[in-house]
């Protein structure tokens, strides 16, 4: 017979409390109880935690051998993404979904979107303030929902794009409410599917679900309009998601595409931002880094430190902090054996923050991941998750933010607004900058060599330009 982990003896209402700082609570927890731990939170199954990477690939070997589900955890998604989401399916239904989707956001499909993206990016950093602090998050939201909408959903036309997009931001609204966050499931799930409930304007439910009735309206509409257009070259994800077979030389129907597309908004969108966001709050107070950054870009030989730069970020700052399994089978992880129905969860946040891997942890140091030291830091980056389920759009989230810091870091200097660095905050299942990320930004001078005004260190704001 095998123990149960140690872990927290508190009752689950207040081990649920210490979720206001989960970083630090995790952390304690650690260091109390070693690399592997138990919890219970309300209204979860009892969970273990494991915070080194050889014991997140134990986790994920169960996602071969079918002894778990990560997608049952996520049912909660379903009312927005559908019932066909890759996000919330397990088994045969998601293997087959993942079939369809993977080769429409992997390597040569998104080869050419960097141009496109860079454009996107420069048209908004032109209406950034200069001289005065702003939250860079909202902005990087900004850009990355138009990079959705115009290379995901590849929706050209103006009005079509205007109506998509204040449709997204009003369900991006609504189901980011917090009284609907707070709102028991069973509850939720009444008011989600009564014609009564749905008359009752009042309610977070009606709101999100009118919200994401208005966002369908547009994509179905979108959908229809695509497949009688038959563009056999459209690039778009939609347009190659339209073009997918399965094994057995089925189509995707109209719902799957709008299921999934959905889905890719709701995992890509929040959390490419989110990690943009973190790479330039990082990069603001460390100045030899974004230095040598800079220098890396002016040469225009490579990006294998800008490659490096988005790496280190994501370690530092992880923008999800952790994703379960839900154990069908009993898991022996070391000496424990972990029992059928409980939650395994790889700690992302723990892991990335390995000393035995990432010596000084607590330091932004991209040179982990040149040269030598490369390959065991790899190893143990897991910012997308692991397994079969790693996060299908880790390569485009990875492009795009390596071509959006570029051509930030093209346009205009940054500062910080505040030379703290900023607290993780929770934010649904993200960790987001306390401060969304204020920056100053001022105007590039001309590309010459570097100025006396280029090299002054970059964490002391000058004061407001006038
Ligand atoms: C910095 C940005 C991103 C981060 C940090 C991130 C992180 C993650 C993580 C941790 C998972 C869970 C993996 C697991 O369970 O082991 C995941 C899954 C997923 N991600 Fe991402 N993601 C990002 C961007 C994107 C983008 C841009 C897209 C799509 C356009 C996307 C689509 C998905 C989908 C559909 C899943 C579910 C995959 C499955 O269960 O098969 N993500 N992501």
């Amino acid at each position: 017979m095998h123990p149960l982990p140690p872990g927290s003896r508190q009752p689950a209402f207040l081990q649920t409390l210490h979720m206001r700082d989960p970083v630090r609570y995790f952390e304690t927890l650690r260091r109390r109880h070693g690399p592997v731990f138990r919890m219970k939170l309300l209204g979860f199954p009892p969970q273990v935690v494991v915070s080194t990477a050889e014991l997140a690939a134990e986790i994920y070997r169960t996602d071969g051998d079918g002894g778990s589900r990560a997608g049952a955890l996520r049912a909660g998604y379903v009312p927005w993404v559908g019932r066909h989401s890759l996000l919330t399916n397990d088994g045969e239904e998601w293997w087959r979904h993942r079939k369809l989707l993977n080769p429409a956001l992997h390597g040569r499909s998104i080869a050419g979107y960097p141009e496109m993206i860079a454009e996107i990016a420069a048209a908004n950093i032109r209406t950034w303030p200069l001289g005065r602090p702003f939250a860079l998050r909202e902005h990087m939201q900004a850009i990355t929902l138009e990079v959705t909408v115009r290379l995901v959903f590849g929706v050209r036309d103006a009005g079509q794009g205007a109506r998509l997009r204040a449709a997204l931001l009003g369900l991006s609204r609504a189901s980011g409410s917090p009284a609907l966050f707070l709102t028991p499931a069973r509850m939720r799930t009444w008011a989600e599917t009564s014609p009564l409930a749905m008359r009752l304007p009042f309610l977070p439910t009606t709101r999100a679900m009118r919200a994401a009735n208005a966002v369908d309206d547009v994509l179905f509409a979108e959908i229809t309009r695509r497949r009688d257009e038959e563009d056999d070259e459209a690039t778009d994800v939609l347009g190659r998601l339209l073009r997918a077979r399965d094994d057995q030389g089925h189509p995707m129907t109209d719902q799957e595409i709008r299921d999934e597309l959905l889905t890719l908004l709701e995992a890509g969108l929040e959390t490419t931002a989110t990690g943009l966001s973190w790479t330039f709050e990082r990069l603001m107070r460390n100045p030899e880094a974004l230095g040598r950054l800079q220098d890396e870009l002016e040469q225009g030989e490579g990006d294998a430190y800008l490659d490096a730069v988005v790496k280190e970020a994501l370690r530092s700052r992880p923008v999800i902090f952790g994703m379960g399994r839900l154990l069908d089978r009993p898991l022996r992880l070391g000496a424990y054996e972990i029992p059928a129905g409980w939650v395994a969860i790889p700690m992302f946040s723990l892991i990335l923050q390995d000393s035995a891997v990432y010596p000084d942890p607590e330091e932004f140091r991209p040179e982990r991941f040149l040269g030598e030291n490369a390959r065991p830091a790899q190893r143990s980056f897991l910012p997308f998750g692991g397994g079969r389920r790693y996060c299908v759009g880790a390569q485009l989230a990875t492009m795009e933010m390596k071509v959006i810091t570029r051509e930030v870091l093209r346009q205009v200097r940054l500062t910080p607004a505040d030379l703290a660095p900023e607290t993780q905050r929770m934010w649904h299942a993200s960790l987001i900058p306390g401060r969304n990320a204020v920056a100053v930004a001022r105007e590039r001078p001309m590309r010459r060599g570097p100025s006396a005004q280029e090299s002054a260190c970059p964490v002391h704001p000058a004061p407001p330009e006038r």
